[in-house]
């Protein structure tokens, strides 16, 4: 009791509920649609809505008689009350029922707050546990209570000491029966319940008058990349808009402007939206967004509008930082290819077991070699490796990082072949294309497919050079730029021109013949 009388702590709860009701009101009244609610969403609003009408309850029996009596209603008093009017089974589910339900409640929302932040993926399984072990030694805390009230009822001198200090009495001092405490805390319960749903209707008054009133004022158009359009109120953000339109259009904050799933490219129309306040800036800067994207959510309209919704549907790790390429950019990379020669006829062969255990362990081997030199893994294409260097460190660091992992693979590729000298008849043979240049980099796919990759003539003419490889009877062949980037020379390998399709003039290139024998360069930062 000397906690929850504590100063500060004692009006902490009503201040709470009175705050919840006014937010629940004014989200209610700023949001024109109620469609597009995730489940989540609707069990948070259905829990905002009920918890109130059990809170009220819950206050009046526990403050009621400290506020207006100048005695508190102490739990062993209480479990003595229950139990003599017949209600202990029923108030003990009850009780368990509402705890869980504003814990619940409580948790949701720090769940969708916090899921939000990138390291709380990390100590999820903490924060699980933080959350449900309150609830856990609540209900320890019932149990007990009752246990000790149970025991100790028997001790007339608890029972009468018990009654002293928190029995109410009435006007004329006499102590006052359970029932007569029953009939005073649920009538003042009533009396809060009764204005809460006052305060309901009124939202829902105003709400209505507010969208007459929107009707008739100048409507603007919306319309959608995939074809749809939707006339709403001048000032209604692109997020409502496609709320009212019944558009999927991801929204994991709740539109609060936190959390950037709600970003939409504005293909037309962007001169009539005003620039960014500061909040959004800061959240599109950390999403490394392009000048055409904004977040629905904290766009109000005004003129008609053209627009590409960018995720339907979203999970909380889409709000995460993004890197500056995300949306798609202009970087100057160095792309690696790789290839294993003569593996497909090898295949044909084997048993596919063999094929399977044999490529999984050169992918293994290769991939650690590109990741450890903090190269992007961009896809394995049959027995072909694609990788990409620089799209965050920059073409020197990239360029180096990428002749640093190239030298890794051809070591591993002799690991390999000493694990496997029983399995083949002749050893693996790799060949792998460096090349670099401008390639257009960005997020690319379909669903669960989409995945950052590049495009572009750097990136053919990297798988070119794999190609190269073949012809020049070589492991490695580098392009000129890739040295010169990095800053390296291979001063016992000649420089080749090669023709390479789709290039206008020979390629000049250093071809390696084993990628091992090189001296490991420093990479830098
Ligand atoms: S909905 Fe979260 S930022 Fe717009």
């Amino acid at each position: 009791m000397a906690f929850w009388r504590a100063p500060g702590i004692y009006w902490l709860m009503p201040i709470s509920i009175v705050l919840h009701a006014g937010a629940a009101l004014f989200t209610f009244l700023h949001r024109r649609s109620l469609r597009g609610l995730t489940i989540t969403e609707k069990v948070q609003f259905g829990l905002g809505v009920t918890l109130p009408i059990l809170l009220f309850i819950h206050i009046s029996y526990g403050r009621l008689g400290y506020q207006v009596n100048g005695r508190p209603l102490y739990y062993s008093y209480f479990f003595h009350m229950i139990e003599e009017d017949g209600f202990l089974t029923v108030f003990l589910i009850a009780y368990s029922l509402f705890l869980g339900m504003v814990w619940g409640h409580g948790c949701i929302g720090l769940h969708r707050w916090l899921s939000l932040k990138p390291w709380y993926s990390r100590f999820w399984l903490a924060c699980y546990t933080l959350a449900i072990m309150p609830y856990i030694t609540s209900m320890m805390g019932v149990v007990a209570g009752y246990r000790e009230t149970s025991f100790r009822k028997s001790d007339s001198n608890w029972l009468l000491k018990l009654d002293g200090q928190a029995q109410w009495l009435t006007t004329e001092g006499t102590p006052m029966s359970s029932k007569e405490i029953d009939q005073i805390v649920m009538s003042f319960a009533f009396q809060l319940i009764g204005a809460f749903f006052a305060s309901v209707m009124l939202g829902i008054i105003i709400r209505l008058v507010w969208l007459q009133i929107e009707k008739r004022r100048s409507t603007i158009e919306v319309r959608y990349s995939d074809g749809g359009n939707v006339k709403v109120p001048a000032g209604t953000t692109i997020l409502e808009a496609s709320r009212l339109a019944g558009v999927s259009h991801a929204s994991i904050c709740g539109g609060h402007g936190r959390c950037s799933t709600c970003r939409t490219r504005i293909l037309i129309g962007a001169d009539g939206i005003a620039t960014p306040m500061d909040e959004e800036a800061k959240i599109l800067h950390r999403i490394g967004a392009a000048p055409n994207i904004r977040l629905a959510c904290q766009v109000k309209l005004q003129d008609d509008i053209y627009i590409h919704p960018m995720l339907k549907h979203a999970q909380p790790t889409d709000g995460h930082p993004r890197p500056a390429y995300a949306d798609g950019e202009e970087v100057d990379v160095t792309l690696l290819f790789a290839d294993l020669r003569g593996f497909t006829q090898m295949a044909n062969q084997r048993l596919p077991f063999d094929v399977v255990f044999i490529l999984n362990q050169y992918f293994e081997l290769m991939g650690e070699a590109i990741e450890s030199s903090d190269g992007y893994l961009d896809k394995f294409i049959g027995d072909g490796i694609m990788a990409i260097f620089g799209m965050r460190s920059g073409a020197e660091i990239g360029a180096k990082q990428a002749i640093s992992a190239s030298i890794k693979m051809g070591q591993q590729l002799e690991i390999l072949n000493l694990r496997l000298q029983d399995e083949l008849d002749s050893p693996l043979q790799i060949g792998i294309g460096l090349h670099r240049g401008n390639a257009i980099v960005g997020n690319m796919g379909y669903g669960e497919a989409m995945a950052v990759t590049a495009i572009g003539d750097t990136v053919n003419v990297a798988s070119r050079l794999e190609g190269a490889c073949k012809t020049l009877g070589v492991q490695l062949v580098v392009s000129e730029g890739v040295l010169d980037a990095a800053g390296v020379e291979f001063p016992d390998v000649k420089q080749k021109k090669v023709e390479v399709r789709g290039s206008e003039k020979p390629i000049s290139v250093f071809p390696v013949e084993d990628a091992a024998t090189l001296k490991p360069i420093s990479i830098g930062t």
